[in-house]
């Protein structure tokens, strides 16, 4: 089984107020490309109440097992048996086991451990887009990373999916986060963006250190060559440096299909492996910050 391990592990969100720019695409199937070739556990959470990330990883039917057991991300927040959409118990207990809660998606066939796993959306989530008391909220804050602790001992690598909106979610990942990985398209708006986000994350009254930031350029559908748009990204003083060399390029392999479940790199189809080069690239270049041997 799972061993204690004596540094936690890196906590990545996956962030862009923006919407669109392939935060569920990159959480799906760059992390799960990252597990093969590295070798790394990988905990996946959906951290957005549209729960596209499951949507892509779990089929229907085992979703609706899930939920009907409350093993969801809702559960992590509060007990499931809260009554009130608009409400929050003052005494939460502590948060459900990694394991009482997550979908195993893949294994070690060595040892058993847990090579990837997922901890699935849920729309309950959408309660906290609504109730915007702070105070009321904080122990479900503190619910959610000592959650975040417990996976960080358990996996060599935590990723949170996150809705595009700022919101007390957001807030919630930003604190528990040691990276943020931001995707962008390399349009006009772009660098506006990362800057309303840097802003953002230094306007947090809390935040007790401030995560290491990567932005990877996403382009697609449709962009593969650099321009105007990529090179003045490059050019930034401050957000050139953090981005990262390779971009992702588009691929019909990686386009969402309704009720197509399953990792892009997993499939035996042609183009397959230019993907698995182009991602395996951006995998090295990432491994610096996160402070594994590149
Ligand atoms: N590199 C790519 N190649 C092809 N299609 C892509 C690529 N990246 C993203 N897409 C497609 O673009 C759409 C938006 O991507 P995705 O859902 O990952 O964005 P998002 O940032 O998670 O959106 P939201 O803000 O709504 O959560 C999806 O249909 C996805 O399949
Ligand atoms: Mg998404």
């Amino acid at each position: 089984m799972s061993q204690v391990k004596v540094t936690p592990a890196p906590v990545i969100s996956v962030l862009n107020m923006k919407g669109g720019v392939g935060k569920t695409t990159i959480s799906a199937h760059l992390f799960r490309h990252m597990m093969s070739i590295t070798g790394k556990s990988i905990l996946l959470i959906d951290f957005d109440p549209q729960f596209n990330l499951t949507q892509t990883l779990m089929t229907q039917s085992k979703y609706k097992a899930f939920r009907e057991k409350n093993k969801t991300i809702f559960s992590v927040m509060e007990p499931p048996s809260t009554p009130s959409m608009f409400k929050v118990a003052k005494n939460l207990g502590p948060p459900p086991h990694v394991d009482d809660v997550k979908e195993q998606l893949f294994y070690w066939t060595a040892t058993g451990k847990t090579a990837l796993g997922l901890i699935p959306g849920d729309f309950r989530m959408i309660k906290y887009t609504l109730v915007d008391d702070s105070k009321m909220l904080q122990p479900v804050q503190k619910r959610f990373s000592d959650f975040i602790e417990s996976a960080r001992e358990q996996y060599d690598l935590v990723v949170i999916d996150c809705n595009p909106s700022s919101s007390f979610m957001t807030i919630c990942a930003i604190n528990a986060s040691t990276h943020l990985l931001t995707p962008v398209r390399s349009d006009r708006y772009s660098v506006l963006g990362l800057e309303l986000l840097d802003e953002f994350v230094n306007g947090l009254p809390v935040i007790t250190k401030k995560p290491k930031q990567m932005v990877l350029i996403n382009g697609g559908p449709g962009k593969n060559t650099e321009n105007e748009f990529e090179r003045a990204l490059r050019a930034n003083s401050k957000f050139g440096p953090l981005t990262l060399p390779t971009i992702l390029k588009s691929s019909t392999l990686l386009g969402a299909k309704e009720g197509k479940v399953g990792c892009a790199t997993d499939k035996k189809v042609a183009h397959v492996n230019a993907l698995k080069r182009n991602m395996a690239s951006i995998v090295n270049e990432m491994k610096g910050s996160l402070g594994w041997v590149p």
